[in-house]
């Protein structure tokens, strides 16, 4: 008999690429077998599951429960053999939209308040930017313990929700606070944050982002070291939050956005015909593409030769691509919301004003790339500017922006 024979399980809908995910962590405490319920519970509601547990976790319950449960490797070591993916925690911190600790003990409750990240477990919740919510489960005293409380506080200040343990018989002997909350609680409460979460469902959001290539000659061309790191946080983040995404990337060397439609594209004629497909039926327009103004007005098919080609080296004629930002401000109907970029030497929010009403957007995320700051760089200081005034945000990572941005845009859809 096999470990789900035992479990007497019916066939569950795992979820798919689209379905959103929840990382499972499993700690070492004797409720660890009410993570298998929480875990199918999970996926009969059409979420797809990812386990990790702690070493602590494989002596209460085997790996192999849940690999076989979730049809995915479960993940316990931080230097073991991850599924081809040296930094695993960061993978793992970064695809889930859900990371629920169920059953969680005092001691990584006490890990996380302190930052310390000493097994995948507890470095996968360091390195997590999504939602965090913990169960917790232990003796009553160790609950009750000052310490127990005063990580549990910290843990609520920093944003991590705590699905409370329940009061009753604990399987130490005693009575008291401590038992890990009902598995179908579990299972309601990750349902209803992650419904929370998915607040562009049914919207349909393009985003436009990284440089493109006008090419001069078959080997030569004219553009910018955009790395595309903003527009694929953003097509990310639509797409965590259930949005249906269109990403219509010039090069850049970073992977798809898992669930968006991906246009790898080369040219500003390319990007722009990609965006006019998708643009009609989009809810949110998003350009964060850094298109070169002007493209040789002929590209020679061939490599141009220093010598015989000096006059079409020397003197590239140049005109001018089409706006596409400019092209979709224009002709956007009621209920559309576009959004522009503007990165600024001067000036920022002056020329961000006039490309508001140039480019007919409804905000600019407007920056400052003075000073060396602006292409690749993992974080910005930022202003939203629209017609109603400028909105300062600190500097924050590229991923937090995008969903502020996302936020933004929610505002002017309603
Ligand atoms: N944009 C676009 N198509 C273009 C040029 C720009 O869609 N051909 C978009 C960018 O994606 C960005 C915004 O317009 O959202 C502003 O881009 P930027 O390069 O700053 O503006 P320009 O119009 O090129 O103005 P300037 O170079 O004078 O700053």
């Amino acid at each position: 008999m096999s470990q789900t024979d035992s479990l007497n399980l019916q066939p569950v809908n795992r979820g798919d690429a689209s379905s959103p995910l929840v990382l499972l962590g499993v700690t070492g405490c004797i409720a660890a077998y009410k993570s298998c319920e929480i875990l199918r519970g999970l996926q009969k509601a059409g979420v797809r599951v990812k386990v990790v547990m702690t070493k602590n976790a494989c002596e209460f319950v085997g790996p192999t429960t849940f690999r076989a449960l979730t049809h995915e490797p479960v993940a316990i070591d931080t230097f073991g053999d991850g599924p081809g993916d040296p930094i695993h925690h960061v993978s793992l911190a970064e695809e889930c939209d859900l990371f629920l600790i169920a059953p969680c003990t005092a001691n990584v409750l006490a890990k996380m308040a302190a930052g310390i990240a000493d097994d995948l477990l507890s470095t996968t919740a360091l390195a997590c930017t999504a939602p965090i919510a913990v169960a917790p489960a232990m003796n009553v005293h160790m609950y009750e313990a000052v310490a127990t409380q005063s990580n549990m506080r910290t843990l609520a200040a920093r944003g991590v929700h705590f699905i409370e343990p329940g009061e009753g018989y604990l399987a130490c002997g005693d009575v008291g606070r401590g038992r890990l909350a009902d598995p179908a609680d579990i299972v309601s409460y990750a349902l209803e944050m992650l419904k929370s979460e998915r607040d562009l469902a049914g919207k349909r959001i393009v985003v436009t982002a990284g440089p493109t290539v006008e090419p001069i000659d078959a080997v030569r061309f004219i553009s910018n070291p955009s790395t595309g790191k903003m527009g694929f946080a953003i097509a990310e983040a639509a797409a965590r939050r259930g949005a249906q995404v269109t990403l219509v990337t010039g090069p850049v060397s970073l992977d798809d956005v898992a669930g968006a439609q991906m246009v790898r594209v080369g040219t500003a004629c390319e990007m722009k015909a990609a965006v006019d497909e998708a643009f009609p039926s989009a809810d949110i327009a998003i350009f964060s593409a850094a298109v070169s103004d002007f493209r040789p007005r002929v590209a020679c098919d061939r490599k141009l030769k220093k010598g015989a080609d000096d006059e079409a080296l020397a003197h590239i004629d140049l005109v001018e691509n089409p706006d596409i930002l400019a092209s979709c401000g224009a002709s956007k109907r009621a209920g559309q919301v576009v959004v522009g970029f503007a990165a600024e030497t001067n000036d920022v929010t002056g020329n961000a004003r006039s490309k508001l009403v140039r480019k007919g957007a409804d905000f600019i995320v407007a920056n400052d790339v003075s000073c060396g700051r602006g292409f690749g760089a993992d974080s910005d200081e930022t202003s939203f500017v629209s017609a109603s005034g400028e909105e300062h945000l600190p500097e924050m990572g590229k991923r937090q922006l995008a969903d502020r941005i996302l936020d933004k845009a929610l505002e002017f859809l309603k």
